[in-house]
């Protein structure tokens, strides 16, 4: 086991995470979405390391971050013009594009693919540990291949303690849900994966429609034509089973009130609590997605602390931010969802 060090975010943590990097070490650290696993995206052995620390299946690429259009040039084999719309208008920011690769890269950080996912992080750290260290770092969620992405230090080092050096503290994630992906690779771009970045403010700047890919809001029924990876596998998923409950408060209430035991939980909305006669734990204000955004991870976790092993949850709306609630919350859930409005 190895002892695993938690340092605050400054510039001297930086420092040590930038030279961690450079030996081809993996340092936890914050970005704006969610914790990330970063190891050197030109190093094989750096990869092997973080596929290792998160018994990540090894065909699921990584996304590679950058700190300056330079470093983007270097790794994208070509940049096409919506691509370049797409990154004046949103980096620095929690959008990743998915655009065919070069040489500069190492094979084992993309799963062997000849495209690769790249992104310009807005935490101001995580670009400084990227310059500092003069490499891009290849990064996925800090948490356990399957489990809730991490938002703060803490989680991190639940899943990773002994696993890596180095954990850097840069507080409460921002959106508290991954970076948005779209895939750039053809002339209508897909929609990979929803996040904070919506598919509206996406066809704003290209002044197109775009695409959503098979598998965001449905599960893949042939992993064959999978476009992304990271669709096909259970994702977010804390040790209980979770449901989607489509339908009114009312009801909601009327349906876990009725199934109320020992190891039954409601996840609901701010304020809801008091309506249930269960064990319960909101994940965010009902009007805000933004606020379901950065709570969902965090109370997914909690679940498994408080021993959830049933839990009904709220459904979020399907559109703009909550999109990418939604998305994460139907995969945590395995896609089982209750629909109260069709009662027979
Ligand atoms: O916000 C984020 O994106 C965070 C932080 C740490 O930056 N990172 C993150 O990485 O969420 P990860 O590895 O957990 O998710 C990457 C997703 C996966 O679903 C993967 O399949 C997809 O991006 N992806 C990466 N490269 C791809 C490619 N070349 N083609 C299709 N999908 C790709
Ligand atoms: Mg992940």
């Amino acid at each position: 086991m190895e002892k695993t060090r938690i340092l605050k975010a400054n510039l001297h943590s930086a420092k040590l995470a930038a030279d961690l990097i450079k030996r081809g070490e993996v340092v936890a650290l914050p970005t704006e979405t969610v914790y990330g696993l970063a190891g050197d995206s030109t190093n094989p052995k750096a990869i092997e390391k973080i596929f290792a620390a998160k018994g990540r299946p090894a065909d699921n690429p990584l996304i590679a971050h950058i700190s300056n259009y330079e470093m983007f040039k270097k790794i994208a084999k070509l940049i096409s013009e919506d691509t370049k719309k797409l990154t004046e208008a949103f980096w620095p920011g929690p959008l990743t594009v998915v655009v065919p690769k070069s040489d500069y890269l190492c094979g084992e950080s993309c799963a062997g693919l000849d495209s690769v996912g790249v992104r310009m992080p807005k935490n101001a750290f995580a670009r400084e540990v990227i310059e500092l260290s003069g490499v891009p770092f290849s990064a996925p969620s800090a948490n356990l291949s399957g489990k809730p992405s991490p938002t703060n230090a803490h989680d991190v080092f639940e899943d990773m303690n002994g696993k890596i050096p180095l954990i850097i503290d840069g507080g409460e994630c921002e959106a508290g849900v991954e970076s948005t992906v779209i895939s750039m690779l053809e002339e209508t771009p897909v929609l990979l994966r929803p996040g904070v970045i919506t598919k509206t403010q996406i066809e704003g700047v290209l002044k197109k429609t775009i695409s959503v890919a098979n598998g965001v809001l449905t599960p893949i029924k042939d992993s064959s034509l999978v476009r992304s990876p990271g669709l096909k596998y259970r994702h977010y998923a804390p040790n209980a089973e979770v449901f989607i409950v489509v339908g009114k408060l009312a009801d909601f209430a009327e349906f876990v009130n009725s199934r109320a035991n020992a190891g039954t939980f409601a996840l609901c909305f701010d304020g809801e609590e008091k309506l249930l006669n269960c064990q319960s734990l909101s994940y965010g204000d009902k009007s805000s997605a933004t606020s379901q955004a950065h709570n969902l991870f965090t109370a997914l976790r909690r679940l498994d602390k408080l021993g959830a092993k049933t839990v009904y949850a709220r459904c979020p709306e399907k559109t703009g931010v909550a999109l990418a609630v939604y998305n994460r919350l139907i995969r945590s859930a395995g896609f089982k969802v209750i629909d109260l409005n069709n009662k027979n």
